[in-house]
């Protein structure tokens, strides 16, 4: 809830410990590093500055909703501000802090066949399940900082917590018929499926 009103109040608290050097890619708990190197860079930009008010502003609203709202906004800060990944004319791009804060997950998300690497829909996000002891089985791709700001300041997530409600959470290497998923184009990159 402290998060929350923090992030409400355009406030980003940052951690005062760094990890060991056998530490470098993988920690359990965040660190200097990882707040500060990861997170902070992308607080300078207004709309993604302006997502992260809204979303803090919906954790405020949604603790009085219970703990299935608070799971389902956990996923949607998880799976954008921690391992998000972004869709630009040069190529697919990471903007989340958790990733790069970890080289071994940098290169591994962007170049691994393992993963998969679906478009963001917020409810498919909310509903999904992810890992905290690997990397991710799954990357959800925004189309612009827009796109995030348009998802969780428009709805007020009533509704969505109400269509949600009891719904099975998605397994985190799962991917389903609606998905739109990128796939590796004939160059470099990775493409969206139905783009030509
Ligand atoms: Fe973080």
């Amino acid at each position: 809830m402290t998060f929350f009103e923090h992030l409400a109040a355009r406030e980003f608290p940052v951690t005062w410990w760094i990890r060991r050097p056998d530490q470098i890619d993988y920690i359990a708990e965040p660190d200097l590093f990882h707040d500060l190197f990861g997170h902070v860079p992308l607080l300078m930009n207004p709309v993604f500055a302006d997502y992260m008010q809204a979303y803090g502003a919906g954790g405020v609203r949604a603790s009085t909703f219970g703990n299935e709202p608070l799971a389902n906004l956990t996923r949607l800060y998880w799976y954008t501000v921690e391992f998000g990944l972004i869709d630009t004319p040069q190529g697919l791009r990471i903007y989340g802090a958790g990733i790069l804060s970890s080289k071994g997950e940098s290169i591994h998300c962007l170049e691994s066949l393992a993963p998969n690497r679906i478009g963001f829909d917020v409810k498919r996000v909310m509903q999904t399940r992810y890992r905290i002891d690997s990397f991710q089985k799954t990357y959800f791709v925004i189309d612009g900082f827009e796109q995030l700001f348009k998802a969780t300041v428009d709805p007020d997530f009533g509704p969505i917590y109400y269509a949600m409600k009891g719904a099975e959470p998605v397994p985190a290497a799962s991917v389903l018929e609606a998905d739109r998923v990128f796939h590796r184009g004939t160059g470099e990159g990775w493409v969206a499926g139905g783009d030509v």
